[in-house]
């Protein structure tokens, strides 16, 4: 589904040093991993340009070539395949081109996530705009980015997305304070889908966790953030925090860009930035492919069974 929405722009960073992949990402970013065959950054690329947002800024750290060239036409190979009649491969490879008008941007140091979406201040201007970690893989057949744009449109401000974790994991995550509200249920007996964040809370301890609402990595930003990611300054890991900017925001007036909103998705989301979470997404989803799917299914259980 695309949106509706006048958002266009989205924005990518891909500058961190992905340390908890080395030594695979010495010298390329880890979004460049392949997740089955393709690589991370494409299924973030492809679900920005799936819902509306054909102006697509990356921003990239030292190893930038790969992430450029992954996206860019390759007419020798093109030729190869087409002068060979292989059109699926062909077609795989041009997929990736297709995709949008894409623009790069580089963040000099890794000085943090909030600093890298600073990057894209000039390019951005005065408008909402999304934001997409290439870590967090939302699953196609999964609504997420569009209903987060509607809610950007109807309420102002700023809108995260966060899923229920279980406790013993929510030190891993930032997490929100919704007041309580992520307890309402609304009549259908559901709890609701969009939360007020009254405060974000990076990486807390379990007994200081205010929620089991984790932060995951879809944002759709007012610009007014930028104004505020200049004056942030380094916390946790001595980075600029993203999050540090919006628990500013969240306590901001409406008239100033203020206020932060969270949706709650419930759907299927699979983490590519560590070693064994990577490794469970890649089986997860080359268990549903109708390519490999079922030798995969089958050689799983096998498998299994001898260990
Ligand atoms: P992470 O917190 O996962 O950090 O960044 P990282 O450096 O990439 O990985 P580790 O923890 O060392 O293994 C979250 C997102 O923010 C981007 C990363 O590329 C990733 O998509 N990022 C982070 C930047 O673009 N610049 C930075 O300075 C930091």
């Amino acid at each position: 589904m695309s949106s509706t929405t006048s958002t266009r722009k989205a924005v990518i960073p891909a500058a961190g040093l992905g340390t908890r992949f080395l030594p695979a990402t010495k010298a390329m970013p880890k979004e460049m991993l392949p997740v089955v065959d393709e690589p991370a950054i494409q299924y973030v690329v492809a679900e920005a340009a799936k819902a509306g947002l054909d102006d697509i800024l990356m921003i990239t750290g030292r190893n930038k070539r790969s992430l450029e060239n992954h996206f860019d036409r390759v007419p020798d190979l093109e030729a190869t395949l087409e002068a060979k009649g292989d059109t699926d491969k062909l077609n795989a490879v041009r997929q990736a081109t297709e995709l949008g008008d894409l623009h790069y941007i580089r963040q000099g140091e890794a000085k943090g996530l909030g600093h890298a979406v600073l990057c894209a201040k000039r390019h951005v201007g005065e408008e909402p705009f999304a934001v997409l970690l290439g870590d967090d893989l939302i699953d196609e057949r999964d609504e997420l980015l569009s209903t987060m744009l509607e809610t950007q449109e109807r309420l102002g401000g700023s809108v995260i997305a966060v899923m229920e974790v279980p406790q013993e994991k929510i030190s891993a995550y930032g997490v929100i304070d919704a007041n309580g509200q992520d307890k309402v249920t609304g009549e259908d007996g559901k709890p609701a889908d969009v939360v007020p964040v009254h405060a974000l809370v990076e990486k807390p301890p379990v007994e200081e966790a205010p929620s089991n609402l984790a932060i995951i990595g879809r944002y759709v930003l007012h610009p007014a953030i930028f104004a505020e990611l200049e004056q942030t300054k380094p916390g946790r890991g001595n980075e600029i925090q993203l999050t540090d900017a919006l628990q500013a925001m969240a306590s901001k007036p409406a008239e100033d860009g203020g206020g932060v909103h969270a949706v709650i998705f419930r759907g299927r989301r699979y983490d590519t930035g560590d070693k064994l979470s990577y490794i469970k997404a890649v089986v997860t989803l080359a268990a549903d492919r109708e390519d490999l799917g079922p030798d995969l299914r089958e050689w799983l259980k096998e498998f299994v069974g001898q260990i």
